[in-house]
């Protein structure tokens, strides 16, 4: 992989920020846009921007046929058998918010949950797939598990199966981490899951920008995906669900384009997956998303997918590999400083959440990333939108370098020399 060629892609990593090169080092929060998924974003808007599903003229005809190629798109790179089974949202969160709402919203239906049971999280989850989890317990009485994590972050699947009952209907979880960056074993989970009479739901939000996954390999039930954190457009996410479970859920939200006959007095709903996206959709970034050809003059509007795809899922997973390996050698051998989660790069995807000592005192992480900021690296600190596992830890909040396929072993490197002259020189 050639890594400068596609450090040309970025514009924003040509830029200096407080007079220093910009090592942008946050990528589990979101990631930068190539030139390619810019100038289908230009694209859209100055050739083919109309309303989709409603107006019969050329551009809205031309707009809504952009737009469901976009869904087949992301299919394809999923592993999805049926296009209608991507449901394009806004992002994660509101992915898992309309599973959670639909599966609890109403007590009459097969699918529905009713008081009693259960839904299996991990303590490790991320405020997205917990939050409306807890919101589904107060609406529908339904009662929340935990399972725990290892020391390391891991999770240990004989935890998992000792937490399943016959009253579990769900087992939802992230596939990575997004602070330790640990790799579930999402397929043996579902299929634990299964074994129960349970569904299973996968955060993917960390793992589908960085690696190759196949949702019919790992036979989940539902995916949940962010755009932004995968060289696409804020604003467009993904939610996959396998086409039976959709069919019989209700929808989430209410309005234009979800409904196939409306009266005074009611409603009855379209077919998927335009029954989950009511009103005007993100038809721009769902076409930066997942890339659409424009068959009448053959015109291609490259999606982020297309860009990783030509890169290849594996040499992506692999490259981000060789810069965790390298940053985790280097920040275990930096004295003071802390590297939680699995031990083996291997067991990790491009996450690494470390602290800080100096004469044995912990130092803030949010200091560390300021002082790493006035050099020109951006990281996160913080509990990183999973406070409960923060809590496990035993810790206020970790410094969060994230890694993509644009970063650079001499990145990795300037990282840890900074951080040693933080620890030497800046911190008392
Ligand atoms: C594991 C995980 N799940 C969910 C989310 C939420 O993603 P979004 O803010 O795009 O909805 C994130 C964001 O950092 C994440 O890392």
């Amino acid at each position: 992989m050639d890594v400068q060629r596609i450090r040309a892609d970025f514009p924003i990593l040509r830029q200096e920020v407080l007079g220093r090169p910009l090592v942008y080092l946050d990528n589990a929060a979101t990631t930068q846009k190539p030139r390619q998924v810019l100038d289908t974003i230009h694209a859209f808007y100055t050739q083919y921007n109309a309303n989709i599903h409603r107006s019969p003229h050329w551009l809205g005809q031309a707009a809504t046929e952009l737009y469901e190629q976009a869904h087949r798109s992301v299919a394809r790179f999923i592993g999805a058998a049926d296009w209608r089974e991507i449901v394009f949202v806004r992002n994660t969160t509101e992915a898992v918010n309309l599973v959670a709402y639909a599966l609890t919203c109403s007590t009459s239906g097969q699918l529905a949950f009713r008081a009693g049971d259960e839904v299996l999280l991990t303590v490790a989850e991320h405020h997205s797939n917990l939050v409306p989890w807890q919101m589904a317990r107060e609406r529908a009485g339904i009662a929340l598990k935990f399972a725990d994590v290892e020391p390391d972050g891991t999770l240990d699947l004989d935890r998992v199966a000792a937490s399943l009952t016959d009253r579990t209907r769900l087992v939802a979880c992230a596939h990575v981490g997004n602070v330790l960056g640990a790799v579930n074993p999402v397929r043996e989970i579902a299929r634990l899951a299964h074994e129960a009479g349970a569904l299973c739901l996968v955060d993917g939000a960390q793992s589908v920008p960085h690696m190759p996954l196949d949702v019919a390999e790992m036979d989940v039930d539902f995916l949940c995906f962010s755009g932004h954190k995968m060289l696409a457009p804020m604003g467009i996410g993904v939610l996959y669900g396998r086409r039976e479970l959709l069919e019989e859920m209700p929808p989430f939200l209410y309005g234009g384009d979800m409904i196939e006959e409306v009266s005074l007095a009611r409603a009855t709903w379209n077919e998927l997956p335009w029954k989950f996206e009511a009103g005007t959709p993100n038809v721009a970034g769902a076409v930066a998303l997942g890339g659409a050809t424009d068959h009448g003059t053959g015109q291609h509007l490259f999606g982020a997918m297309d860009y990783l795809g030509e890169i290849g899922m594996g040499t992506v997973c692999e490259y981000e590999r060789s810069l965790v390996t390298r940053a985790m050698a280097g920040l275990q051998a930096l004295p003071g400083v802390h590297v939680y989660g699995p031990s083996e790069p291997s067991e990790r995807a491009g996450v690494i959440s470390f602290g800080v000592e100096k004469h044995g005192i912990p130092v803030d992480a949010h200091l560390v990333a300021q002082l790493l900021d006035e050099d020109g690296i951006a990281v996160r600190a913080g509990g990183h939108c999973a406070y409960p596992l923060a809590a496990r830890l035993g810790v206020a909040g970790t410094v969060r370098a994230s890694f993509y396929l644009y970063n650079t072993l001499s990145e990795v490197d300037y990282l840890l020399t900074t951080l040693q002259e933080i620890i030497d020189h800046k911190l008392l």
